[in-house]
């Protein structure tokens, strides 16, 4: 997979690209990450890239030109699947929509700032746009680091133990278990004698009990 994001703060994701393990998945040549910054494609002396918005409304907007020369250069260069605006106006993002996004050959990233970007940016490239919640960021770029953490650990062969994201919460839209270590008392807190009985059966009935109820009780609505 091979992921391109456009960016006014490049320098955002390099921690990210940085850590565990996102950056074993580019070392394992799972995953590509290329950061493009908008600035670079400005076409004035003073790389300038925001503009006061038309109609009065006050804030900053990402103009339309840098955008639109960084993507098409871009597109003239490879075939891409999906092109994601990160939008509070997009569509939530899911565990179904990291799943389909998880095996997708090429996708662009692009990150709005200020106010948002011209809305020909959007209408000229973009093919879907994608929120993470109800609530407010000051950049897209949170959004997209989220967008990437949640998609690439679903790559084949990132996460060593291949089974494991299949046991993930959400993954059949329901929540996980609670899950224990040693010591099996601590402070006087035990683990479920069940799961020091070595039955295997009566574990996983355990499992599976705890699942509808954990799940029933915090968050009832996927049970819809
Ligand atoms: Cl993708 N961007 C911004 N700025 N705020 C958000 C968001 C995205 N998703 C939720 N809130």
């Amino acid at each position: 997979m091979r992921i391109d994001i456009v960016t006014i703060f490049p320098e955002f994701f390099n921690p990210i690209i940085n850590h565990s393990i996102i950056k074993r998945s580019i070392a394992k040549k799972k995953v590509e990450i290329h950061t493009h910054n908008i600035r670079d494609f400005s076409n004035n002396k003073q790389k300038s890239i925001d503009d006061y918005q038309f109609g009065g409304d006050p804030g900053m907007v990402l103009q339309v030109q840098p955008i639109d020369d960084c993507i098409s250069k871009l597109k003239s260069e490879r075939v891409y699947c999906e092109i994601i605006y990160l939008s509070p106006c997009g569509e939530t993002l899911n565990q179904t929509e990291c799943n389909r996004l998880s095996v997708l050959k090429n996708i662009i990233l692009l990150c709005g700032n200020y106010k948002g970007i011209d809305q020909r940016a959007i209408d000229l490239h973009v093919t879907k746009e994608v929120s993470i919640g109800d609530y407010v960021l000051t950049g897209g770029e949170f959004a997209a680091s989220i967008l990437l953490d949640s998609v690439i650990r679903l790559i084949p062969g990132v996460i060593s133990n291949e089974s494991s994201a299949l046991f993930d919460s959400f993954q059949d839209n329901l929540l996980a278990p609670p899950i224990y270590s040693r010591p099996s008392t601590y402070k006087n807190l035990k683990v479920p004698n069940v799961l020091l009985s070595g039955n295997s059966k009566k574990i996983e009935e355990w499992k599976e009990k705890q699942i509808i109820k954990i799940t029933k009780s915090k968050r009832p609505d996927l049970l819809d």
